[in-house]
Formats: structure tokens, sequence, C-alpha cells
């Protein structure tokens, strides 16, 4: 029970590596906040935990509904003592064929609700003295594939906020962190890991030689969120099974 009595916010908190972080959270105790536009499959989730989980449809493209989303956790448990800002999309393109539409998404999602969800939670941390942010960026922020360069720029620079953000709010009692999966077996990775073809060109980059487990990268979360990071701050933890993918 590292996470007991733990009020979380997970933005993308109802599927893919957002839900596994919610039920993993729960499993320690934690109450969490589930915030995306649909609620999926997490009503199964909130009837088993009536009082310690809850849905809220939330837009983090958008700075007011992101407000309503730190506004009603506050409402229903009193306070934020964890927020992980975990939701994201994923567009592949070539630069020369990128769309747009595509590339406005991911830095819409990706890195301006990252921003809009740390700043929001900030602001509602700072006066209790403190808390813990979580970004979530991927293995991918530091490394170069075909098609990734808007997802890539918008996780590495994920990264760079957290890092400032962490010197920014260190002496307010806020820790600010980056988890970095590698690729996993579910969510946005599913694609690649399921896809025996493209899985068999890629697998030897991993030193474990597989993709990891949803769960495997929620446990990154919970050390983050827990105690047992008590003097981690500013630092990018990569759970990618040992990539070396340069
Ligand atoms: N799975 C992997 O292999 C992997 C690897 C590295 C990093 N990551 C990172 O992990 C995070 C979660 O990815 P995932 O694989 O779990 O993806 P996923 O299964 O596609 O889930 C994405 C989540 O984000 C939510 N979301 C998307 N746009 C949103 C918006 N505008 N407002 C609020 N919520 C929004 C989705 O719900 P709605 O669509 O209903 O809003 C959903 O809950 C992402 O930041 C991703 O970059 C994943």
């Amino acid at each position: 029970m590292r996470l007991k009595d733990k009020v979380t916010v997970v933005t993308g908190g109802t599927r893919g590596l957002g839900r596994a972080i919610a039920e993993r959270f729960v499993d320690e105790g934690a109450t969490v906040v589930c915030a995306a536009r649909n609620p999926y499959d997490i009503q199964q989730l909130i009837n088993q935990l009536p009082d310690r989980v809850l849905f809220h449809e939330t837009d983090v493209t958008d700075p007011d509904s992101v407000d309503g989303l730190m506004d009603a956790a506050v409402a229903a448990y009193g306070r934020i003592d964890v927020l992980v800002a975990n939701a994201g999309v994923n567009r592949d393109g070539k630069v020369d064929r990128l769309t747009p539409e595509d590339w406005r998404s991911m830095m819409d999602t990706n890195l301006n609700g990252a921003f809009y969800s740390l700043q929001s939670a900030a602001r509602r941390m700072i006066p209790q003295g403190g808390g813990r942010i979580i970004t979530v960026s991927s293995s991918m922020a530091s490394r170069v594939a075909i098609g990734a360069a808007g997802y890539s720029a918008t996780k590495a620079a994920i990264e760079t906020l957290t890092k400032v953000s962490a010197i920014e709010l260190g002496r307010k009692g806020i820790q600010v962190n980056c988890l970095a999966p590698g690729v996993l077996e579910d969510g946005m990775g599913r694609e690649l890991s399921q896809n025996k073809k493209v899985w068999e060109a890629y697998h030897h980059r991993f030193s474990l030689g597989r993709a990891g487990k949803l769960d495997e990268a929620a446990l990154g979360a919970v050390f983050l969120a827990s105690e047992d990071s008590s003097y981690v701050n500013g630092h990018v933890l990569e759970v990618n099974g040992g990539l070396l993918w340069a």
C-alpha cells in the first residue's frame, strides 16, 4: 500500500497505460480520478470501488476542461496528491507527408495537454504544500525512427518541460518526474508488438527480447508517486526492457 489515500488524477486513465496505472494505483491504496473524453470500460473499476474511483470527462487540449477536471478532483476528495499526465496520441507520417491536422493533434494532446495538466495541478498543489507530478514521455523522445517526427518532437519537449518544472517547483514541495516507456504490448504499442512480421524486425533491439506489459510500466509510475522516490526530481525513468535502438 505504497500510495495509501493518495488522491491521484490520471489523464487518459480509461484504457491502455493510463488504465493500467489507475488499476495499479488503486491496488496500492490510492483514490483515482480517471480523465478522458470517453469512459470506455472504466465503469467496471468504478463499480468495484465506487468510493475510490471516478471518471471525469476531460479534453486535455482545452485548458478550461483541464481546470474543470482538477476542480472536480478537489471537490470530490479535497486535494490532489499526484498527477499522471498520461493522455497522448500518435500519428505516423514522414515529414514531407505529415498533415497539419496530424501534427496539431499530437502537439495539442501530447505537449499542450501535458502542460495544461501540469500547470493546473501545480496551482492546486502549491497551496497544499506539495505533490507529485508524473509526465509520460516515450523512448522515442531520444531515439529516431522514420515516420515519428511529430510524436518524437512532442515527447522530447515533454521531457524538457518536466526538467524545467522540477527545478521551478521542487522548493514548493512538488516533485516532477517523467515516465518513458518503450514498446508495450497494448495501447499504442499494440500495433507494433502484436504484428508478427514487423516485430520480427524489432525485437532484437530490446535486450530483454520482448515488449513490456502495461503493468510493468505502471510500476514505474508507482515508484515515482511513492515515498520510494523521495529524493528523485527532474528524472526521466525509462521502462523499456533495455532498448538498444540507436
Ligand atoms: N503503449 C505504448 O507502447 C507506449 C509507449 C511509450 C509511451 N506511451 C505513452 O503512454 C501514454 C498512453 O498511451 P497508450 O498506449 O495507453 O494509448 P491509448 O491506449 O491510445 O490511450 C490513450 C488515452 O489517452 C486519452 N486521450 C487521448 N486524447 C485525449 C484528449 N484530447 N483528452 C483527454 N484524453 C485523451 C484516451 O481517451 P479518449 O480518446 O477517450 O480521450 C485514452 O484514455 C501516451 O502518452 C503514450 O505516448 C505508450
